[in-house]
C-alpha cells in the first residue's frame, strides 16, 4: 500500500520506518527541513535502539521517502498517518496548533478518496472536529475519512513496541476504514495481535486512559512508600509481595522519584483539563493526586539530600548517576533527574552529572551543570550521590571503587535499584525513598 506520515518526531519517524519495513510504500513528511534532511541521511535525530538500522534498510530498499511537500503527501497516498506533537499548553490543556496545522495544510489538497488516520495524543472529540475541519477545506469534501488509531510506543523499545503492539486500536465511522487499516496492519494482524474496532471517542479515550492508569500505578506505590517511610516497612518488600497478586502484577509498581518524560506527565494534565471541561469530577481530582504525589517525589529526594549532608546543600558537591527521564532514552523532557539537578544547584550545591547517552541532551537544556565522562570523575570529590535513573551500568558500579574516590561514602538510591546490601558493605550510607 501507498502510505504518507506526516510529522517526523519520535513517533512519526519510528511509525514511518516500521511501515515500510511492513512492506508498505511510504512517503514521509515534515515542516523542518533539517529533520528530512537527516532522516535522508538515515541518522535518527533521537536514541532509540534498533531504529537506524531499520531506517538505513527501507531507505534502501526505496520503500521509505521524505519529503517537506503536503501536495507530494496527498498525491502519494490514500492513507495519510497524522503524527504531529500535541504538547501542553500553559493551563495543562493540550495545545493542537500542530495537528491543525497539519491538517489545514493537507485538506486543500485532497482530491481523492483517502483516509486520514490520526495518531497523536489528542484530548477526546478532537477526531470528529478534525473531520469537520477536514471536509471543509478538501475539494472532494466526502471522499476524505478520518479515522483514529492511537499509538502506544515506549521511548527505548519504540519498533518492538510499533512491529508487535500489545493490540491495534482502530476508531472508524466506516467499515471501508476498518477494512483499511487491517490492510496496511494485515501483518501484525495475521501474527495475533488483537485489532479493536470501535468509535471515534472511545479510540482516542483507550490512549489517554492508558496513560493515566500507568501513571496512576507509579503513584499509588510511591504514595505506599511515603507510608512505609513512616512506618519503617520496605516499599521494595512490599511491591514484590503485591506483584505475586495477578491482578495487580509486577509492571509499573517500582517507586522511587517517580514518572517524567514527553507523555505520562502532560497527558494527565491534558485529560484532566478534559475531564474538568466535562464536568468529571472524579477524573479531574483523581489525576490531580497522582500528579502531586508525582512532584512530591523529587521534593522529598531533596529533602533526603539535605538531611544527608547534616542540613545545608550549599557548596557541597553531589553527584548524579543518570539524567534521562528514563533508562534506554536520551530524551530529558521533563526529566526528573533533571529536575532534581536543577533543585540542587538552586540549594547551592555543585552537581556533577552522568548518563551513558542522554547528557548533550541534558547539557541544552542546563548548561550550568557539570557533566562527567565516567562515574568516577562524576563522584570525585563527592560529599553525596544521587542514583536517579536507573540504567543498567549503574547496578554493575563496583562500590568499593566508588568510596576510594568519593568525599564521603553516602548514595540515596532514589530508583530503589541497587543492592542496598552489597553498598553497606562496601562501607556506604545507603538510603531510598520507601526503604528503612
Ligand atoms: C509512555 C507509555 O508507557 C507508552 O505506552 C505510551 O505510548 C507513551 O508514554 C506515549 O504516550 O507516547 P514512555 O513515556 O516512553 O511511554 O515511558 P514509560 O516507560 O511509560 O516511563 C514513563 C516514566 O515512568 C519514566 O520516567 C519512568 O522512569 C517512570 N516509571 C515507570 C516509574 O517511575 N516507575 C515504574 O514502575 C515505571
Amino acid at each position: 500500500m501507498r502510505l504518507t506520515v506526516i510529522g517526523i518526531g519520535y513517533l512519526g519517524l519510528t511509525h514511518a520506518v516500521c511501515m515500510a519495513d511492513l512492506g508498505h510504500e511510504v512517503l514521509a513528511m515534515d515542516v523542518d527541513q533539517q529533520k528530512i534532511v537527516t532522516a535522508g541521511r538515515a541518522e535518527a535525530p533521537f536514541f532509540e535502539p534498533g531504529l537506524e538500522p531499520l531506517l538505513r534498510k527501507n531507505l534502501d530498499s526505496g520503500r521509505l521517502r521524505f519529503t517537506t511537500s503536503c501536495t507530494d503527501v496527498a498525491e502519494f497516498g490514500d492513507v495519510h498517518f497524522l503524527c504531529v506533537g500535541t504538547p501542553e499548553a500553559a493551563d495543562g490543556a493540550a495545545d493542537l496548533r500542530y495537528v491543525h496545522a497539519a491538517v489545514d495544510a493537507l485538506a486543500p489538497h485532497l482530491r481523492d478518496r483517502c483516509l486520514v488516520v490520526g495518531k497523536s495524543t489528542v484530548p477526546v472529540g478532537t477526531a470528529r472536529r478534525l473531520l469537520a475541519r477536514i471536509r471543509s477545506a478538501a475539494p472532494a469534501a466526502d471522499a476524505a475519512d478520518l479515522a483514529w488509531n492511537p499509538e502506544f510506543l515506549r521511548e527505548g523499545l519504540a519498533v518492538q513496541d510499533s512491529v508487535s503492539p500489545d493490540r491495534l486500536v482502530f476508531g472508524v465511522r466506516s467499515e471501508w476504514a476498518a477494512t483499511l487499516l487491517r490492510q496496511v496492519y494485515a501483518r501484525p494482524l495475521a501474527a495475533g495481535v488483537p485489532g479493536l474496532v470501535m468509535d471515534l471517542e472511545t479510540a482516542e479515550l483507550v490512549k489517554v486512559s492508558a496513560n493515566a492508569f500507568l501513571a496512576t500505578k507509579i503513584s499509588f506505590i510511591n504514595a505506599m512508600a511515603e507510608v512505609c517511610e513512616t512506618v519503617g516497612a520496605d516499599v521494595v518488600r512490599l511491591t514484590e509481595a503485591l506483584s505475586h497478586d495477578e491482578r495487580i502484577g509486577r509492571r509499573f509498581l517500582s517507586a522511587g522519584l517517580g514518572f517524567g518524560g514527553g507523555c505520562l506527565p502532560k497527558d494527565i494534565r491534558a485529560f484532566r483539563a478534559t475531564a474538568m471541561s466535562l464536568g468529571v469530577k472524579s477524573v479531574a481530582s483523581l489525576l490531580g493526586e497522582v500528579d502531586a504525589i508525582n512532584s512530591g517525589r523529587r521534593a522529598r529526594v531533596i529533602e533526603m539530600a539535605r538531611e544527608a549532608v547534616d542540613g545545608s546543600l550549599a557548596g557541597r558537591r553531589v553527584a548524579v548517576l543518570g539524567v534521562a527521564f528514563k533508562p534506554g532514552s536520551d530524551d530529558v523532557r521533563d526529566s526528573p533527574s533533571l529536575d532534581v539537578c536543577g533543585r540542587l544547584a538552586q540549594n547551592g550545591a555543585i552537581v556533577s552529572v552522568h548518563d551513558p547517552v542522554a547528557m548533550p541532551n541534558a547539557a541544552k537544556v542546563r548548561p550550568d551543570l557539570r557533566y562527567a565522562r565516567s562515574v568516577p570523575e562524576a563522584a570525585e570529590g563527592a560529599h553525596l550521590v544521587l542514583h536517579l535513573t536507573e540504567w543498567a551500568d549503574y547496578r554493575a558500579i563496583d562500590p568499593v571503587m566508588l568510596a576510594g574516590v568519593v568525599a564521603r561514602p553516602t548514595i540515596i538510591d532514589a530508583r530503589c535499584a541497587l543492592d542496598a546490601g552489597l553498598w553497606r558493605a562496601a562501607g556506604w550510607t545507603v538510603r531510598a525513598p520507601g526503604r528503612p
